[in-house]
């Protein structure tokens, strides 16, 4: 009886653990106090420098970490430069334009802690990418917490890696739950996370659906407010110049706050992905809550942003800490 029993908690305890590992197992608060215990004071301060040169480093850093996360996992695979015999991620055409000084606040920060001996290559691309978008939201004015670190950094980045992984601005609520739960987020992490869209630019491209109706040249998304689209399509006109690209959040376009879903209820979600969340009666109570709660919004956003670090994390053999972050070692 008692070797039966002990075999039934094994089986049940492998049940746990052996078919739901927690990927996260090594992550961490405070990884590397032993190994480089100022990096975050190092990170942060480079991370200053460049937001005092332009706001650009906000969104810019918080997109990176989004798509380097969704694209296999936390592991600045996103940040390898293509090679002649290899098309790295960001040159997927879906790497939907990722600004520039996302990677340039990354390989600045990353200076900083090379510069100090014991920290010289010890910090992974991957947690300085981590580090660095937790400082950026708090700069921004959006909540300060504690970063979990101990990524490595991935061996493998493809352009092919990254078909299918990222979402698109024109999925529905299905679509949008359906790509985070592959990612082990909830319905509430997307909607909170989805608030990084307080921040930072679109370009025009990427809502002409919903101001044009290509085929009688009248405005056709009947969701869309009727004021927000004309503004859109003043700034927006037909055949604009693709590089022109718009504030996201017309109302405080540099402050990390809940205006995402205050906008979301006069019904000014840029992106059809971003009304759905106010128009599926689904997610509607969610956004109501969180218009109304900055506090239970910040929350929320700390636990999806947390979640989302921990995607697809590298240990092992399956990593390493690169010398520079645009290239493998
Ligand atoms: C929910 C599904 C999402 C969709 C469909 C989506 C789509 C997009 C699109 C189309 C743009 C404009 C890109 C351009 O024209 O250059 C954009 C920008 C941005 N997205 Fe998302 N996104 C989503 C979720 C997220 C998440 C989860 C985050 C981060 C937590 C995020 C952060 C950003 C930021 C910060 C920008 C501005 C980038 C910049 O100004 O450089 N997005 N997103
Ligand atoms: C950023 O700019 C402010 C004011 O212009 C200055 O006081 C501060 O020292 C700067 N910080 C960094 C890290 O450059
Ligand atoms: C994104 O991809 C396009 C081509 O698909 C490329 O021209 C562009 O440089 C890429 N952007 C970045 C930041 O790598
Ligand atoms: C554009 O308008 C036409 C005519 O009203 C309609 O048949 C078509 O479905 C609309 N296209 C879109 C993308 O809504
Ligand atoms: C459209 O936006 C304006 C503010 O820009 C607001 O006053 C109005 O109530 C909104 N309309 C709808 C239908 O939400």
């Amino acid at each position: 009886m008692a070797s039966r029993f002990n075999l039934i908690v094994v089986l049940s305890l492998c049940l746990s653990l052996c078919l739901f590992p927690t990927p996260t197992a090594s992550l961490q608060q405070n990884y590397y106090a032993n190994i480089c215990p100022n990096v975050e004071n190092i990170v942060r301060d480079a991370v200053k420098k460049k937001f005092n040169q332009t706001f650009v480093t906000v969104p810019a850093t918080i997109r990176l970490f989004f798509h380097d996360c969704f694209v296999q996992g936390c592991d600045a695979s996103v940040i390898i430069a293509s090679t002649a015999s290899n098309t790295a991620e960001k040159d997927n055409p879906d790497n939907l334009s990722l600004a520039g000084d996302g990677f340039d606040t990354v390989i600045k920060a990353k200076a900083a802690v090379d510069t100090v001996p014991s920290c010289t290559n010890k910090v992974s691309c991957a947690d300085i990418l981590a580090m660095a978008t937790r400082d950026v939201i708090a700069l921004s004015g959006g909540p300060s917490f504690a970063v979990e670190l101990g990524r490595l950094d991935g061996l493998v980045s493809t352009a092919a890696s990254v078909n299918g992984k990222l979402p698109q601005p024109t999925f529905n609520l299905n679509q949008l739950n359906a790509l985070f739960a592959a990612n082990g987020l909830s319905q509430a992490d997307m909607i909170a996370l989805s608030a990084a869209h307080t921040v930072g630019f679109s370009h025009c491209s990427k809502f002409a659906n919903r101001i044009y109706n290509f085929s009688t040249q009248n405005p056709v998304d009947p969701t869309l407010n009727k004021t927000y689209a004309t503004q859109l399509q003043g700034i927006c006109p037909q055949n604009v110049d693709p590089r022109i690209a718009i504030n996201m959040d017309p109302n405080t376009p540099q402050i990390f706050d809940n205006m995402y879903f205050k906008n979301l209820k006069q019904h000014m979600g840029l992106f059809t992905s971003d009304e759905v969340l106010f128009t599926d009666p689904r997610s509607k109570p969610t956004v109501d809550a969180w218009a109304s709660s900055s506090t239970n919004f910040q929350k929320a956003f700390v636990t999806a942003i947390t979640k989302m670090g921990r995607v697809g994390v590298k240990t092992g053999s399956n990593g390493n800490i690169r010398r520079d972050c645009a290239v493998f070692n």
